[in-house]
């Protein structure tokens, strides 16, 4: 089968990339491998995460650029570099336009800390949490030019305790993103997900 090569955009601590790196040298990822992880921060974390992993790493930040159209070229341009197939955000904090999407219709995809459509944009886990939801999760998601409103690719499910607070609800959260995400990702290298309008359909592995 074909290698499907991730491009994967982070910001920050990197847990998300972390576990998609270990199902990767787990050989868990299918077809999939992380081609190359570029940050718009030189410090973080999840840098050291990938150079770790032997991954290739680019900083790429957003400051050095006088408009957003030239930021995303240029984040465009390193992933075509690397022949990246998909894009993966993880924890990148960076709204991308049509300019980045563009140049890869369909084939980008994130991964929110809420069940979507409720709860979109920053800190869904303090929104669900003050809201009084009961269940929170996590969904995985292709990216459109909306604030997480693309297809659906897959959620899970975490339950609100009682005497719950934010900081533990998050942790919950976040472990079952590092399921989630490598298994989503295994699902798109193997040409697994089929979209019919925005329902995604994830085919049973044989
Ligand atoms: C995660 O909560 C993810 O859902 C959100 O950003 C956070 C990234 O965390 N998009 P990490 O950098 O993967 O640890």
């Amino acid at each position: 089968m074909r290698m499907c090569r991730f491009g994967v955009l982070v910001s920050g601590s990197g847990t998300n990339l972390q576990s998609i790196l270990d199902d990767w040298q787990n050989g868990q990822l299918g077809a999939g491998e992380v081609a190359v992880v570029v940050s718009n921060r030189p410090r973080a974390a999840a840098l050291e995460r990938a150079r770790q992993a032997g991954v290739p790493t680019a900083v790429i930040s957003h400051r050095r650029f006088v408009d957003r159209a030239s930021f995303e070229l240029a984040l465009v341009d390193k992933l075509r570099q690397q022949a990246v197939d998909w894009v993966v955000l993880a924890g990148f904090m960076r709204v991308l336009t049509p300019t980045f999407l563009r140049a890869f219709p369909g084939r980008v995809v994130n991964i929110h800390p809420g069940l979507l459509p409720a709860f979109p944009g920053l800190d869904a886990q303090t929104q669900a949490f003050d809201y009084g939801v009961k269940i929170a999760g996590c969904t995985v998601h292709l990216v459109d030019e909306g604030t997480d409103t693309g297809p659906i690719l897959g959620q899970a499910v975490v339950e609100v305790y009682e005497d719950d607070d934010v900081e533990r609800l998050k942790k919950r959260i976040l472990e079952q993103e590092h399921r989630l995400y490598p298994r989503i990702l295994r699902a798109i290298s193997e040409g697994r997900v089929e979209l019919e309008g925005r329902r995604a359909r994830i085919i049973a592995r044989e």
